[in-house]
């Protein structure tokens, strides 16, 4: 996001968690704080008279800093706290799909109760998913087969959550190819980004402990192999459709909507609704966007936005260099960069402190390396050439945009 708002010619003054390299690079000014403090940021945004504001991650946007922000008169990208609880607050979801009979919906059920949750889950016979109400950076959601394996597990986490929050959602689990499309909504238009298929295992063939993401594809007609046009249409009238339904709810969602998707034997389900770009889904797109960042932003805010979003007809592949042992018991090291400019793969910094030749990493992701090409084989070459300039004690999936795992993915579909 730094880098369009850079290409698109603005100061940036940036409120971030870490001192990221390649944020800092571009930015007039930066605040270090935590994420969720946002009365500081609200002060810090006032004082520099900044004339757009737009949220990154997830847990600000449960925070009263968009609505304070629009408050003072400062032209917000984001959604409101009411907006972003179709993100913050998945039983919201499920009954904002079910209000207003959206397609793609699943069956669910939400308890607070744990004598209604052990009985239903002692009589429903399928597999079921397992998920907490609110934010959890991806890592709360439990499904049978991968993260539990018998009914008693499965409840005993759901009563679990009950004790801890309150409530738990349970749905039935769905099996497919799960596909990501992301899109700017200004309230009530809303601009398809390109397709894109997120990695979230943490090892080869899609297997291992979820995590936050480690590597993300799109394709050059901004489609994905196993995903046709008819899928994606079907997925971004579900997203139109919800959007139209906060409008008419009184809670217009101004900002980037996501949703995660399965393409299954009985068509394109949603799995969830975001309320803010993919990570890492968003930094493919954004690395291929031709339009102004800045005026998409501002159409966003303003509710003028316009009807269309050139990005190059461009295949991207992106692998994450993650410390040893992420997903489970994260080792944190450091990478040396050389030649960070680079021009023919780009390279993002995640959570990491440090210059752009010197990364020390945290618990989590450390850096983003991107390749851009024809064909998304060979812009996981690029990443493959960009990988033996970076050096240190890092984990990456190699597999990502790789030949043998797109023929994988194709024979999956087939069967
Ligand atoms: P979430 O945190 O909701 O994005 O869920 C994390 C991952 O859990 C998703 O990317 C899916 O792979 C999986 N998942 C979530 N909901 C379901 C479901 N109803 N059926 C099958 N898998 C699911
Ligand atoms: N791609 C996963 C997420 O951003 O939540």
């Amino acid at each position: 996001m730094a880098r369009q708002l850079h290409l698109s010619g603005s100061d940036i003054y940036a409120a971030m968690g870490n001192r990221n390299p390649s944020i800092s690079r571009y930015a007039t000014s930066s605040l270090i704080c935590s994420e969720v403090d946002w009365e500081k940021i609200l002060e810090y945004a006032i004082q520099n008279r900044v004339d757009l504001a737009f949220i990154g991650p997830d847990p600000v946007l449960a925070t009263p800093l968009v609505d304070s922000l629009i408050e003072k008169g400062i032209p917000t990208a984001s959604p409101s706290r009411s907006a972003a609880r179709i993100e913050t607050d998945k039983i919201f979801m499920r009954d904002m799909l079910s209000r207003h009979r959206i397609p793609g919906n699943i069956e669910n059920q939400s308890f607070e109760s744990e004598a209604d949750c052990r009985k239903w889950i002692s009589s429903y016979d399928g597999e079921f998913v397992v998920k907490p109400r609110g934010l959890t950076g991806g890592k709360g959601v439990k499904v049978m087969g991968d993260h539990f394996s018998s009914r008693q597990e499965g409840m005993d986490y759901a009563l679990q959550l009950i004790r801890k929050d309150g409530s738990v959602l349970i749905e039935e689990k769905l099996s497919g190819e799960e596909f990501s499309l992301q899109a700017f909504s200004d309230g009530s238009r809303m601009v398809a980004m390109p397709l894109a298929q997120d990695y979230k295992r943490s090892l080869p063939g899609d297997r291992g402990p979820n995590t936050g993401g480690m590597g993300s594809i799109t394709d050059h007609d901004h489609l994905l192999p196993f995903i046709d046009r008819s899928s994606r249409d079907a997925a971004l009238d579900i997203m139109r459709r919800v959007s139209n339904a906060m409008q008419k709810e009184g809670m217009p969602f101004r900002g980037i909507m996501y949703g995660q998707f399965m393409l299954t034997r009985s068509g394109t389900k949603l799995i969830e609704i975001n309320a803010r770009f993919a990570d890492p889904e968003g930094i493919n797109v954004l690395s291929i966007l031709e339009d102004d960042l800045v005026e998409i932003l501002f159409g966003i805010a303003g509710g003028s936005m316009k009807a269309e979003a050139r990005f190059a007809n461009k295949a991207t592949v992106l692998r994450y260099a993650v410390p040893r042992g992420y997903g489970s018991d994260p080792l944190p090291g450091s990478i040396n960069i050389d030649d960070p400019g680079r021009r023919d793969a780009l390279i993002y910094y995640a959570s990491v402190n440090g210059t752009l030749n010197h990364v020390e990493m945290t618990k989590s992701r450390t850096l983003a390396l991107v390749g851009i090409a024809d064909s998304i084989r060979e812009a996981g070459l690029k990443v493959d050439a960009l990988v033996s300039h970076v050096h240190g004690d890092f984990y990456m999936r190699k597999d990502i945009g790789t030949e043998e795992m797109l023929s994988e993915k194709m024979k999956h579909l087939k069967d």
